[in-house]
């Protein structure tokens, strides 16, 4: 079946009621759309657990703290729906910023300490934006199950938190990050990478996995963790690194000392370019 591009929040429930009524299973995955193999790794996922796959389609100003990120923000609505037909996506639900928000919202989502450092730290009201829209994501098409990828770790710590605080009756499943051949975590926003910037970009995920096998050997201190990790980053002036820190895969707090399972999260400028990514890892148990 081809996928639908449904506008109205009246319309998609209207599409999705039917099917709850037949007990078919529903999964969303929430999207900003510009659709490149990573969000299809999600939509696999979702179409091998589900009966209807549903992808939301929405650039959502609340989550962008500068005008000029929104301004450029790719859009790509025509291939994006090609690659949802072509993934056997049921419907997707692209509305306007009008129809998600006729009035500027007065009730938000406030993640808290969640959003306290990483990315929190350098985009004030980003996760507050992000727990909006699920939340209305959610809301609007109240699906079984909903696929967030680990590629924006503390973002799926806060929609796990968002779900157990709120008792959405959702499942939240996460996928591992997609990756280019030589590590670089795929983005829409890697398009705006030049040849040579694109060159420099995967020292990102050199760093993560640098500190990610200090930490597997044995390195408990997290700062010592940090500073080895940080000369991966390639001494030029087009990259500034922004953060890289240790914290609790949970909370996103920053952990001093290594004790357990840790994400290793990083954001790095390359030109205009912000990059996030982040591993996992855990200190190696010895017996
Ligand atoms: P967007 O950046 O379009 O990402 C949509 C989903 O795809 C997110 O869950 C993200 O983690 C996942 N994703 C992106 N790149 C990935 C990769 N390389 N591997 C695996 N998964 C990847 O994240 C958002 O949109 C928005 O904040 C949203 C949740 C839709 C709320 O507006």
């Amino acid at each position: 079946m081809a996928a639908d591009a449904v506008t109205g929040i009246g319309a998609m429930r209207a599409l999705l009621a039917p099917l709850r009524h037949r007990d078919k299973t529903i999964g969303l995955v929430p999207t900003m759309g510009a659709l490149h193999a990573g969000h299809a790794r999600l939509i696999e996922r979702a179409r091998i657990d589900c009966d209807c796959v549903v992808v939301s389609i929405f650039v959502n100003p609340l989550q962008f703290d500068r005008k000029d990120d929104l301004d450029r923000y790719p859009r790509a609505l025509d291939a994006d729906l090609a690659l949802c037909t072509s993934r056997g996506v049921d419907f997707a639900f692209a509305p306007t910023a009008a129809e998600m928000y006729p009035k500027a919202p007065v009730c938000t989502v406030d993640p808290g300490r969640v959003a306290e450092h990483c990315c929190g730290r350098y985009r004030p009201r980003h996760f507050t934006g992000v727990a909006t829209v699920v939340l209305k994501l959610l809301d609007i098409v109240q699906p079984d199950v909903a696929y967030f990828g680990e590629k924006d770790a503390q973002q799926l710590a806060v929609i796990r938190r968002l779900v157990s605080d709120f008792n959405v009756p959702v499942t939240v499943i996460g996928v591992p990050t997609v990756r280019e051949a030589d590590g670089l975590a795929l983005s829409s926003r890697n398009r705006h990478l030049s040849p040579a910037e694109r060159r420099l970009a995967p020292s990102l995920y050199d760093a993560l996995t640098d500190a990610a096998s200090h930490v597997a050997a044995g390195m408990t201190d997290a700062e010592d963790v940090k500073r080895h990790a940080a000369t991966r980053i390639p001494t030029d002036e087009r990259v500034r690194l922004e953060y890289l820190e240790v914290v609790d895969p949970d909370d996103f707090q920053p952990v001093e000392r290594i004790a357990g399972p840790v994400v290793i999260a990083g954001a790095m400028w390359v030109g205009g370019t912000r990059l996030i990514d982040n591993v996992r890892s855990s200190p190696r148990t010895t017996s």
